[in-house]
């Protein structure tokens, strides 16, 4: 995974000014061979002991070359990573699931391929012994390049080792072991139990420790199972609680009524609203305790709100005189005082498609957006004006 890795660094020592002391020395470090294997092997300290002499620190050393000699952080390869045992990256896998799931629990069993340590050779990648310090590199896994490009201007080039491809050691084709050809890891089909429990969340994240992929001399990283939820035809989940919509019809919304749903647990509900309790356009009525379980808490449960919304009848659905014998039973209507005189006007109200444009097609102003785009004039409304 390697092989088209090139890792760039630039460093300018300015030519404006003399070099400090850091930076010479620096600079002598990284275009002395002797100096720079010492480095690479033991580190600063190697050098400052190996008689570098006169060098102010450490920090300025590596505020210098920050992340110079070091290694963009991801991916495998047990050469460059130093004493320390580096952790593998986290392998994150989306595992769908219903609200139902998410309400009742479930075991969903996921199926997931991934690198492990070869068991015949335990990763070594052959006999023991087998494994040769790549002479190449000297074991670091890249090569480095250093070229001066003018007075105190060094480029750094690092590549992965074309002989061992970054693992920073080789192995002799007949001591390979014939299990995983020397690659030291081999594929393996994994079955993982993934317990979702109730009321676990959209976008939660169920990880596994350390059942991410094997690789020699790296500490494996966790498997995270996250979740996404599917949306429901029926509720919308909001924390712990439900939302759902419901339409009603007017006469159910003044006189009552009763429905059933089914809910996530396969119970159905009969929710019921008795008459007189009117329900309102865009009031929220709420059923207690009907929301999803909590959390590592299932027998508290949120609440299940209901949106409804009401279809009022068709036009001119009752005649003039059962509309008055409606009027009757409603509540009394607000009196109205009607002004006479030349001033009044009486108008009647017509549909309005709510999708139109609130001015209308035939409005001025529509109009001479209209003329202006069609005469390509349409940075000039004015001129259009005048002329009209
Ligand atoms: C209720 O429904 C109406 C119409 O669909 C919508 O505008 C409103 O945002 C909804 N309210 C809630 C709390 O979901
Ligand atoms: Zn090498
Ligand atoms: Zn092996």
């Amino acid at each position: 995974m390697f092989s088209n890795l090139f890792y760039f660094s630039w460093f300018f020592l300015t030519t404006y000014r003399q070099l400090t002391k850091s930076e010479t020395f620096a600079y002598e470090v990284l275009s002395n061979p002797e100096k720079r294997e010492v480095y690479d092997r033991h580190g600063i300290d190697g050098i400052k002991e190996g008689g570098g002499g006169g060098f102010g620190g450490a920090s300025m050393f590596e505020d210098l070359f920050g992340g110079f000699f070091g290694f963009p952080g991801s991916g495998s390869g047990s050469g460059m990573g130093g004493n320390r045992r580096r952790r593998g990256e986290d392998t994150l896998h989306p595992l769908r699931v219903s609200l139902e799931d998410l309400y009742n629990g479930k075991t969903a069993k996921l199926q997931l391929s991934k690198t492990v340590l070869c068991k015949k050779c335990s990763g070594v990648g052959g006999k023991s012994g087998a494994n040769q310090r790549c002479k190449k590199c000297n074991g670091r896994g890249v090569q480095v390049q250093l070229r001066q490009l003018g007075p105190g201007m060094v480029q750094q080039l690092q590549s992965i080792c074309s002989e061992c491809h970054g693992e920073g050691e080789v192995i002799r084709e007949k001591d390979r072991c014939v299990e995983c050809k020397g690659k030291k890891v081999c594929s393996e089909t994994k079955i993982l139990e993934v317990h979702v429990d109730k009321g676990m969340k959209d976008g939660q994240r169920i990880p596994f420790r350390g059942e991410g992929d094997q690789q020699p001399g790296v500490e494996p990283g966790d498997v995270v199972i996250i979740l996404q939820q599917k949306e429901h035809e029926l509720f919308t989940r909001k924390d712990s609680d439900l939302i759902m919509e419901r339409s009603i019809s007017l006469t159910e919304a003044l006189c009552g009524f009763h429905f059933v749903i089914k809910h996530l647990d396969g119970r159905d509900i009969v929710i019921r609203n008795q008459p007189g309790e009117i329900i309102s356009p865009g009031k929220l009525k709420m059923v207690p305790e009907e929301g999803m379980p909590q959390y590592k808490n299932p027998y508290e449960k949120g609440n299940l709100y209901i949106n409804f919304s009401i279809d009022f009848p068709e036009r001119n659905f009752a005649s003039e005189d059962k509309l008055k014998l409606l009027e009757t039973l409603l509540p009394p209507r607000p009196r109205v005082e009607i002004p006479t005189g030349e001033h009044v006007e009486e108008v009647d109200l017509i549909e309005f498609d709510g999708s139109k444009n609130f001015h209308g097609s035939g409005s001025r102003v529509e109009a001479y957006h209209e003329d202006g785009d069609e005469d390509g004039h349409g940075g000039h409304p004015r001129m259009q004006c005048q002329h009209q």
